[in-house]
């Protein structure tokens, strides 16, 4: 160390490999426990307006292959409030779209940076940036897998019901990536899931088994009133993702029973409604729903901020540092 070792950047190679976080089952149960209740203090600590810059001089790197708006202003503003930086490479900012291979890209950024996130649209992008970087890399969504918007729904069921226990949730809509990243972390947290889903657009087999594999698996139907029926939480996603933008026409056509709306909800009174957002109001929601008092999105997208700033603490940060926040 020499006097201007500012903080404690892993040296490139180091022995130890960094934790990568590409959905939410590279979490263990006790990094997802910590993370959630770090969130929660950093929420309160966020509302008193006290400080808590638990990464100084710390930098994040953000990648993204598809628009966003809550997952680049959340991290970036997270970042800021832990005493960090956040830096945006949008498409067409970085040597990527020239051919670099992101392998590369992500093995030079590491020498710079503490971490990165990424949205991609190829998983498989993530996994290269994973092999070659140096410090952990965060998947900010690809079309498989969205560990960030998981972590921020379990905390805002936690928050909803004082626990998973109490809680049982219907997923109604897409398959793909909110829905295949929320099944595995809700059989992680023990939350009782059932999805319904068109035919054809249920999640994988393969992240199912993983769902299996940490605690037990959601069942997947085709109707979704027997879904939501007597459910505390209603979740859904858009019909037609980024990327998927061709296939529209279809999809509306095949989503069409799909909508939550007052008519679908009648069989849950009580229930709240979940939404990733952005939402296409009339599409897979109707705005009756979204603007209602059972609507928590604007309060599940808030979670986004603070769960991601808890796992960037967790993974950058000086645990004895954390348990005083
Ligand atoms: N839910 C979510 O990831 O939103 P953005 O696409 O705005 O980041
Ligand atoms: N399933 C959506 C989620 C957006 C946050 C998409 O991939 O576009």
């Amino acid at each position: 160390m020499n006097e201007y070792a500012t903080h404690t950047t892993p040296a490139p190679n180091a022995d130890e490999s960094p934790q990568h976080v590409l959905d939410v089952d590279d979490l263990s149960d006790d990094d997802l426990a910590a993370v959630l209740s770090t969130a929660a203090d950093l929420k309160a600590a966020h509302r008193r307006g006290e400080p808590h810059a638990l990464l100084p001089n710390r930098s994040l790197a953000m990648l993204f292959e598809k628009p966003s708006t809550r997952t680049r202003v959340s991290f970036e503003a997270g970042m800021t409030q832990l005493g960090g930086h956040a830096l945006f490479l949008g498409p067409g900012d970085t040597q990527l779209d020239r051919g670099e291979p992101v392998g590369d890209t992500a093995r030079a950024l590491s020498r710079y940076v503490d971490a990165m996130m990424a949205r991609v649209f190829d998983h498989d992008a993530l996994e290269s940036m994973a092999a070659g970087s140096s410090v952990p890399v965060i998947n900010g969504l690809s079309d498989d897998a969205h560990p960030c918007q998981t972590l921020a729904d379990l905390f805002t069921v936690y928050e909803l019901f004082d626990g998973f226990e109490d809680a049982s949730v219907a997923w109604v809509g897409d398959g793909n990536n909110v829905a295949q990243s929320f099944a595995v972390g809700a059989a992680m947290a023990g939350i009782d899931l059932t999805m319904a889903t068109p035919e054809g657009y249920e999640p994988d087999a393969e992240v199912l088994s993983r769902a299996d594999a940490r605690g037990t698996a959601p069942e997947v139907v085709h109707d979704p009133e027997a879904a939501v029926a007597g459910a505390d939480v209603v979740y859904t996603d858009v019909w037609v993702s980024m990327g998927q933008e061709d296939d529209r026409e279809e999809k509306i056509a095949d989503f069409e029973e799909f909508q939550v709306n007052d008519d679908l909800l009648a069989s849950a009174p009580d229930a709240a409604v979940m939404h990733c957002l952005p939402a296409h109001r009339g599409e897979e929601i109707t705005s009756e729903v979204l603007d209602g008092d059972r609507a928590v999105v604007f309060e599940q997208a808030e979670n986004r901020m603070h769960v991601q700033k808890a796992l960037l603490a967790y993974l950058l940060g000086d645990q004895d540092t954390i348990e005083t926040v």
